[in-house]
């Protein structure tokens, strides 16, 4: 029995809920045997305990079935824990970006502590206003529960997705921004296990099978809230920054101090708070009446040492856009709000040191 005997064998371990098996999913990074006994190094990613019980039991079951193997171990090790400093590693070795994904400059991660705050809108907007600055940007939306990009770039979801001669998918550009979606990939009648642990184990793999080319920027849309999910993609993605989104209301205040906690954990500098629907304009008469309170995302900046980015207004506009799939941004820059976008995204573009002209330093 060697080393590739029991590789192949364990080709009838699938991971859970999945049709493919843990081989073809990479999980195995190293069998060893002597005469006293047999190793089997596993690498896996996710935060379920019951997953990676289930595919030691797997791999227990296998092992025993093989006579006259010696007593094995199984080891299994946590990749994503330290992703950070292996893409660090890697970017020293390889020349590539200090996220990891090659031709990638920066990652910017868009966060909020619960759905509904705008955090997809915000991206969308920053994104365009991103690549209005000359910067090259892709978007990705990692809602795995409610991807919006699609609707917000007016990309229908059922689009096809190409891939290029090396089979890696080929984003698809709108208003100069290179895009993917889990939107693209989860149908909308898909099953909920689909939106779980296993589907953010699924993102992780095929996103460094993206051709995103070369990127100043990658906007991240990461899902809402900040549990385990979130916590693996912030992990699996060496990410440059991370902003949070919010609305003013002082109960937010508990959301963005989890996010700044997410985002601490997974060793992400944040860059700062975006207040979304801070205030509403009268279309009549131009007052400004702070519906949910005034002040507040400043305030819960200050009490964590964050930098305010921006406060964008209540405006039926930017909802219009959103359904209309053409970005504010895009379709009418040189407005108030078109500039507030370029504004914010100008100011962040030089936090993550990266610029139109230089490209990244
Ligand atoms: N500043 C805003 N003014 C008006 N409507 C907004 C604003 N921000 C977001 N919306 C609307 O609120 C809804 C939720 O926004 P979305 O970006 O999908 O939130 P999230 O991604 O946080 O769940 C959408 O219908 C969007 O058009
Ligand atoms: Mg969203």
């Amino acid at each position: 029995m060697t080393e590739n005997d029991i590789r192949e064998l364990l080709k009838s371990v699938k991971y859970p809920g999945f049709t493919r098996d843990i081989v073809s999913f990479g999980l195995v990074k190293g069998i060893s045997i002597d005469p006293k006994r047999c190793e089997v190094r596993l690498s896996i990613l996710t935060e379920n305990p019951d997953v990676v019980r289930q595919i030691v039991a797997g791999v227990e079951a296998v092992l025993a079935r093989i006579e006259g193997l010696p007593p094995g171990d199984i080891i299994v090790e946590r990749p994503a824990l330290d992703r950070g400093a292996q893409a660090r590693q890697l970017a020293k070795a390889t020349g590539r970006g200090p996220n990891g994904l090659p031709g990638v400059a920066r990652v910017l991660a868009v966060a909020s502590g619960k759905g509904g705050v705008g955090k997809s809108t915000v991206a969308a907007h920053l994104a365009v206003a991103l690549a209005r600055l000359g910067l090259r940007v892709g978007l990705l939306d990692a809602d795995i529960y409610g991807p919006s990009v699609p609707l917000l770039f007016g990309v229908p979801a059922d689009v096809t997705v190409a891939s290029d001669a090396e089979g890696r998918l080929v984003p698809v550009e709108r208003y100069g921004v290179k895009l993917v979606s889990m939107g693209f990939f989860i149908g909308e009648g898909s099953p909920l296990i689909w939106r779980g642990p296993m589907l953010t184990k699924a993102l992780s793999q095929f996103l460094n099978d993206v051709a995103w080319g070369e990127l100043d920027v990658l906007v991240l849309d990461l899902p809402p809230g900040t549990g385990d999910v979130q916590l693996t993609l912030t992990q699996t993605l060496a990410m440059d920054g991370g902003v949070i989104v919010t609305t003013p209301q002082d109960v937010a205040l508990a959301d963005v101090e989890r996010g700044v906690k997410m985002f601490q954990q997974a060793e992400v500098p944040v860059l700062g708070v975006l207040e979304n629907m801070s205030f509403h304009v009268c279309t009549g008469c131009g007052t400004q009446t702070h519906l949910f309170g005034d002040g507040g995302a400043a305030r819960v900046a200050n009490r964590f040492g964050l930098a305010l980015l921006g406060a964008i207004p209540l405006v039926r506009t930017l909802r219009e856009a959103g359904d209309a799939g053409a970005p504010v941004v895009a379709t009418d820059p040189d407005s108030d709000l078109g500039r507030l976008f370029l504004e914010i995204a100008e100011n962040l573009s030089r936090i993550l040191g990266v610029n139109a002209e230089a490209g990244h330093a």
